[in-house]
């Protein structure tokens, strides 16, 4: 496995487009990145895995936690190495991804990306598509790989992968979590133990979401709204708890696949969530 920092190296180790198979992080690994690692691998037996590691700060807010961000490329590319599954472990400093300001912008459509975690994080979507697609012409990958965990994003990529006819196949991976069903993230670093425990309400929520809809209850702003009311009265500061049609995240519908996605505040940290019904 090697490291790789540059754009001028990874092409010349990739030696042509079309072959890779690309997993694009933000680093500070754990076993949800590793198993979309594993899938690329397996995907792809014959392809060179290639694992980006960038903090893309276009995708942060001001107030965000772009500085604090943990960024652990020595554990990460050890963890890698370990797996066996990565051959590539792409690292770029900022200024190599931009080395100037990055004035043009991929803008993914309102419908798609200013709900949500767009409205509630403008611009989220805009400096997602960029960074993607920038390392999309960089790696020139056949296939990429993304988790469910971020269900907005992967239906991002998926939408402009299609209407920019990027070669590209896009594979979504299902949610990784740890024994007692946290969805793993790189933000839970920020818990402390007492805030981990009580972090798995966020996933009783949506589960109480979908059992609602399930035992027949139709009134959605009412459903959500009460799923609001009773996160927030244990603690949380919620942004949103809502269930959606699974194909274009539009309010649930009967008859469709559905999916109930959330995002909440607690302490200082901002955590999402969904589950497929
Ligand atoms: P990051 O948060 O590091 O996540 C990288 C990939 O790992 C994403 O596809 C994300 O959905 C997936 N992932 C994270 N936690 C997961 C879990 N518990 N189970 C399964 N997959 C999980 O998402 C980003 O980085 C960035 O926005 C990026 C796409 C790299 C662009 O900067």
């Amino acid at each position: 496995m090697r490291v790789i920092h540059t754009m001028a190296e990874l092409r010349s180790a990739l030696g042509g487009a079309g072959r890779a198979a690309f997993v694009p992080t933000m680093g500070n690994l754990h076993d949800g990145h590793l198993a979309l690692v594993a899938q690329a691998r397996a995907l792809a037996p014959d392809a060179p895995v290639v694992v980006s590691c960038f903090v893309n700060r276009l995708q942060f807010l001001p107030h965000e936690d772009f500085d604090q961000y943990p960024r652990t490329l020595e554990a990460d590319s050890a963890q890698l190495a370990a797996q066996g599954a990565c051959d590539i472990v792409f690292a770029p400093s900022e200024r190599e991804l931009y080395p100037e300001p990055q004035g043009f912008k991929v803008h993914p459509p309102a419908e798609l990306a200013d709900i949500l975690e767009g409205h509630f994080r403008p611009g989220f979507f805009t400096g997602v598509s960029t960074v993607v697609t920038k390392l999309f012409n960089v790696v020139q990958p056949r296939l990429a790989v993304f988790g469910k965990k971020d269900y907005q994003q992967l239906m991002v990529i998926r939408r402009l992968v299609a209407q920019m006819a990027l070669p590209i196949e896009i594979v979504g991976v299902d949610t990784a979590r740890s024994a007692t069903g946290l969805a793993l993230s790189s933000r839970n670093g920020y818990l402390s133990d007492a805030e981990k425990a009580q972090a798995l309400q966020l996933s009783s929520a949506l589960r109480q979401l979908i059992g609602a809809w399930q035992g027949g209850q139709r009134d959605l702003p009412e459903l959500e709204a009460q799923a609001h009311a009773a996160l927030d009265a244990q603690g949380w500061k919620t942004d949103y708890l809502t269930l959606r049609c699974q194909h274009d995240l539009s309010p649930a519908r009967e008859g469709e696949a559905l999916v109930a996605l959330g995002a909440a505040r607690l302490g200082k940290t901002r955590l999402i969530d969904n589950v497929e019904a």
